[in-house]
């Protein structure tokens, strides 16, 4: 069975040993999503698995036969941008750059997180709908390493599109 990615099927015809980070590069072609450490340390690989954030680093291209990875590409384009993209440029929430995809797709999953009412170990009530602080903000992200220090114009720019949800 196929993998589909941002929509497109691929064989997933490949070594065994091949991460799905690898994958996604080297296969499908799909350069924006990033190699940081290649050891779930941070978070540059972050794609959306069925919907949620995962480590591309830490799992093999074949465990996923019949998933649907949606990747930075497929979250928006230069014309048509999702509006966490457009957030981050109006933000400046990046520096060198290399850490944004991740950031977005974690982000982008991060909010739906709290949508769904997960709760995080910083939120006050357990049982309850969490409050989308920045201390929510920055604990759920602090998967995401950013190198340059761009960590205020992330959170800005998160909060920008979280109360335009709201
Ligand atoms: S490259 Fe996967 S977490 Fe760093
Ligand atoms: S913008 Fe450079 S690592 Fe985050």
């Amino acid at each position: 069975m196929p993998i589909t990615i941002n929509g497109v099927e691929h064989e997933l015809d490949v070594d065994p040993r091949t991460t799905l980070l690898d994958f996604l590069r080297r296969d499908a072609g799909l350069t924006g999503t990033k190699k940081g450490c290649d050891h779930g340390q941070c978070g540059a690989c972050t794609v959306l698995l069925n919907g949620q954030r995962i480590n591309s680093c830490l799992t093999l291209a074949v465990m996923h036969e019949g998933d649907s990875v949606t990747t930075i590409e497929g979250l928006g384009t230069p014309n048509a941008p999702h509006p966490l993209q457009a957030a981050f440029v109006r933000h400046d929430g990046y520096q060198c750059g290399y850490c944004t995809p991740g950031q977005i797709c974690s982000a982008k999953a991060m909010l739906d997180e709290i949508a769904a009412g997960w709760a995080s170990v910083v939120s006050d009530d357990l049982a309850g709908t969490p409050v989308l602080s920045e201390d929510e903000i920055r604990e759920r992200m602090s998967g995401n390493v950013c190198r340059c220090g761009a960590y205020s114009n992330i959170v800005a720019a998160i909060v920008d599109v979280a109360g335009a949800r709201a």
